[in-house]
């Protein structure tokens, strides 16, 4: 790393009057309802659902709930698969700092954009910065022991790096836009998304394995992941990365079921009658880690 190399200058200590022990600025009532290890999403209207924008967006609700149970308020989250810029939304509502990470610049320009929109009611001045760079690179970027939450949805291997049937779509609507199409995030050799398994799963290893020495002791780290069906054959991807991330140093906490039925329109009939597949439209896993 060359000496000139200059951090980001960004905020990372709490600015709420929340005691030192306690893990967010939330009150008992709304942590009893967090307590429910299946979560639900709604989208609203500043949620980008277009494929030809990004073929694989989280909700906002989806980091802010994160936020707000894993950090208080003026701490540092970082995404270091930004997509276009979902967490950063989520820490601009939240008055949390936040820094994301993308490897294509068609989105991390996408997220700036949607960064530009005036704030109206915000108690504390933050900062949310987008990069355009490879995940593996974070270290450059950020002083040890300043993130309170890493929060992100990687690239689930390859799978979108191959033609889209639509399978979970019932009749014509099917064969819409999308049909046939492949919808891969780009051709860099770096992007975790045209990996076959076994080198994403090294990959990301190595990425959250540089992440580490960044997040503060029992600073939580979520992975929003979904198995891989290839060949009639389901791969563990969640198992895999719970597997890795232990290995370099994480401590695996929970594991969230994100029950996404009401989001499924029109299901078809999948397997049936020799094949019995659940429908893996219908939830994804969030995978909780934590620095020890
Ligand atoms: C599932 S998407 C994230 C979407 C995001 N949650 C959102 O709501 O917009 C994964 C992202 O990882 C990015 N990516 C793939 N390989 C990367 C790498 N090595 N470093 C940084 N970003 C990478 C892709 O460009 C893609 O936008």
């Amino acid at each position: 790393m060359p000496n000139t190399f200059k951090k980001l200058e960004i905020g990372y200590k709490k600015t709420c009057n929340c005691p030192e022990k306690h893990i967010n600025c939330l009150e008992a009532k709304e942590w009893v309802r967090n307590q429910v290890a299946i979560w639900e999403f709604f989208y609203e209207k500043r949620d980008v659902r277009d494929k030809n924008i990004h073929p694989a967006v989280f909700p906002i609700a989806l980091p802010k709930k994160c936020i707000e149970l894993f950090t208080h308020k003026g701490e540092l989250v970082l995404d270091p698969f930004l997509g276009i810029g979902t967490t950063l939304v989520a820490a601009l509502d939240s008055d949390r700092n936040a820094v994301g990470f993308d490897l294509n610049k068609k989105y991390t320009d996408y997220s700036k954009k949607r960064l530009a929109q005036p704030k109206l009611n915000f108690s504390v001045e933050t900062k949310q910065i987008v990069v355009c760079d490879d995940a593996i690179n974070i270290p450059k970027y950020l002083e040890k022991e300043t993130v309170a939450l890493s929060v992100t949805s990687p690239p689930y291997a390859n799978m979108l790096n191959h033609q889209r049937l639509n399978k979970s779509i019932r009749g014509d609507l099917r064969k819409n836009e999308h049909y046939l199409k492949v919808q891969q995030y780009s051709n860099n050799p770096r992007d975790l998304g045209i990996m076959k398994l076994q080198e994403y799963i090294e990959a990301l290893t190595e990425i959250y394995k540089g992440i580490l020495p960044l997040l503060k002791p029992r600073a939580h780290c979520i992975i929003n992941i979904n198995d891989l069906w290839e060949n009639n054959r389901r791969y563990s991807t969640h198992s895999y990365i719970i597997e890795a991330m232990e290995k370099v140093g994480y401590e695996f906490r929970n594991i969230i079921i994100w029950d996404k039925r009401k989001l499924v329109n029109r299901v078809g009939i999948y397997g049936w009658p020799s094949n019995y597949i659940t429908l893996s439209t219908t939830f994804e896993y969030i995978l909780d880690f934590w620095k020890p």
